[in-house]
């Protein structure tokens, strides 16, 4: 693996690898001492051209558990605000010496640009609506976690499917893994082509709702559009939020999911956010062992964790 850019080219076999590596890192982190020397002399450039909160903390503490140094960039403290182009940012940022990338961006495709740019391995943390990989194998380690296996698991995936990389990753990773997805949306916020995606879609929340195992939620994501095809975030939540009353008639075993930021009295009520069936912090702790799992296999870690 030279790159991750996308979970659409990752088989089953190579999923099933980065989970196991990051098994260990769970292990890991839950040591008295949570640091490795495995990346000791490595340097990891986090390169963040829109705004961040978990992903960002999250690649950070995952390259200093695994000993490399971090080298931080945050767009609107960088030279770009002067004008300076993202090729001449992140030739910039390689000569200063790094061994990875971490990018996101904006703009659809931006890092598989870098990585045609650059002479190291690239991860995507995120490009436009398109892909978010690592949030993918996250959310896979967690389900893989809580119920042994992803075969057979029913994910609904609800929200704003549309303008979501969250579900372009994730559709992928939990279909190569065995789950029985199914996208539910009010019809302006389903991709516009999704005939090849291996999922069901529906836009009734109420009937699908009883038959899954786990509820991942979305944000409506306003920025790229997504509250203008809908008449209010209000009439939103009553048809497709998880309020508390709909998380009732969930299956007593089921989960709830979302990968934050999560938008409370909109896609989730309160009480259902923090109810001890909704994953939301396991996902969050997860991150960091999945990018610890990537960060060793793209930098070729060999010692024991
Ligand atoms: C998401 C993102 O930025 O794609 N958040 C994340 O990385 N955990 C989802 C979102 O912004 O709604």
């Amino acid at each position: 693996m030279n790159h991750l850019l996308t979970t659409q080219d990752l088989d089953r076999d190579h999923l099933t690898m980065l989970l196991d590596t990051a098994d260990g890192m769970v292990s890991l982190l839950e040591r008295d001492i949570a640091k490795a020397p495995t990346l000791r002399g490595k340097t990891v450039a986090t390169m963040f051209f829109e705004p961040s909160t978990r992903t960002k903390l999250s690649f950070d503490k995952a390259a200093k558990a695994l000993s490399a140094d971090v080298m931080s960039f945050t767009a609107s403290s960088s030279s770009l605000t002067k004008g300076e182009s993202l090729k001449d940012t992140v030739l910039t940022v390689q000569a200063l010496g790094v061994d990875l990338m971490v990018v996101r961006h904006g703009a659809t495709g931006a890092p598989w640009r870098v990585a045609e740019w650059v002479d190291v391995p690239v991860v995507n943390a995120g490009d436009g609506a398109h892909q978010h990989p690592t949030q993918a194998l996250l959310d896979s380690l967690t389900l893989r976690q809580h119920f042994g296996t992803l075969d057979g698991v029913k994910i609904g995936i609800v929200g704003d499917i549309r303008h979501s990389r969250v579900a372009r990753s994730n559709v992928f990773a939990f279909a190569t893994l065995g789950a029985d997805v199914t996208l539910i949306a009010p019809p302006t916020l389903l991709p516009v082509a999704n005939s090849e995606w291996p999922v069901h879609t529906t836009s009734e929340l109420d009937d699908a709702l009883t038959g899954l195992d786990a509820v991942y939620l979305l944000r409506v994501q306003s920025e790229r559009g997504g509250a203008s095809v809908f008449p209010s975030l209000g009439e939103y939540r009553a048809r497709f939020g998880l309020t508390a009353e709909r998380f009732k008639r969930l299956k007593p075993d089921a989960v709830v999911l979302h990968p934050g930021p999560m938008i409370r009295g909109v896609e989730i009520d309160a009480v259902v956010a923090d109810d001890p069936r909704s994953l939301v912090l396991e996902q969050v702790t997860n991150g960091v062992a999945a990018r610890m799992a990537v960060l060793y296999h793209l930098l070729g870690g060999e010692a024991d964790v």
